[in-house]
């Protein structure tokens, strides 16, 4: 039987400037395997059934770019340009949804390694629970260090490394945005904003290959498993 989705808009954020990457463009910009960074995070959008639209939220000067990147991704309703951190970006985007929309997805541009598959996954604990994020099991040893000594390990058995996609309820993501003391860059994701009002978004086992491309090293993995997925390595 067909899954019946609700109405869900995803913020997909590409206003960062890349500087890890070190690179001559924005890590958004960047191609892997023919495509932009960006453009495999908009056609993984495009393709998830749980998606009913599209927020772009660009940087200051690339809306040319983006513009040029959304042929072929009809469920785009907006281009926004976004704000000094990544929280900021997160909160214009919000602003910019559609009034029909019941739930809001967040995502980093720079995963783009992430699935339709997922991006359903993500969607449908976030009806059941009103706030659900990616997330891995973290299976490195885990050590709390002074400098370069390690001081203690960190017990791993309840730790999570977690993604994006987060989604939520859109009323309750509006009240965690208006309840929220500040919005800057220590505010590192969106579950963060839930958290400070004493909610627990609900952790969803997604692929420890939905990594945000960070450093030159990421676009090789990124460009593997594009290149495997389509069974031409
Ligand atoms: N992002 C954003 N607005 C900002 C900063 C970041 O929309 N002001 C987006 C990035 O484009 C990225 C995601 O948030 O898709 C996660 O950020 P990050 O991986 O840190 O990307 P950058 O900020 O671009 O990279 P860096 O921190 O290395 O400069
Ligand atoms: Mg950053």
């Amino acid at each position: 039987m067909e899954k019946k989705y609700k109405k869900t808009a995803a913020i997909v954020l590409a206003a960062g400037s890349g500087s890890r990457m070190s690179a001559d463009k924005t890590k958004q910009m960047l191609e892997i395997d023919g495509k932009s960074i960006l453009k495999h995070t908009l056609l993984a959008f495009e393709a998830a059934k749980s998606i009913s639209e599209i927020v772009v939220v660009c940087r200051d000067g690339e809306q040319n770019f983006v513009n040029n990147e959304l042929q072929s991704i009809g469920k785009c309703s907006k281009i926004v340009t976004g704000g000094k951190c990544r929280a900021e970006s997160a909160s214009i985007g919000f602003y910019q949804i559609s009034d029909d929309i019941e739930y809001i997805m967040i995502h980093d541009a720079a995963r783009c390694l992430i699935t339709p598959y997922e991006i359903d996954l993500v969607a449908e604990a976030v009806y059941e629970y009103k706030a659900a994020t990616a997330s891995v099991a973290v299976s490195d040893t885990l050590k709390r260090c002074n400098g370069k000594r390690i001081a203690e390990t960190v017990p791993r058995k309840d730790l999570r490394a977690v993604q994006t996609p987060q989604a939520f309820e859109r009323d309750l993501y509006s009240r965690a945005l208006a309840c929220a003391p500040i919005i800057d860059e220590t505010i590192t994701d969106d579950n963060m904003l839930l958290e400070n009002m004493g909610i627990s978004p609900y952790c969803v086992e997604t692929l420890p290959s939905n990594i945000k491309i960070t450093t030159s090293y990421d676009l090789e993995f990124a460009e593997f498993i594009l290149l495997k997925r389509k069974g031409e390595i």
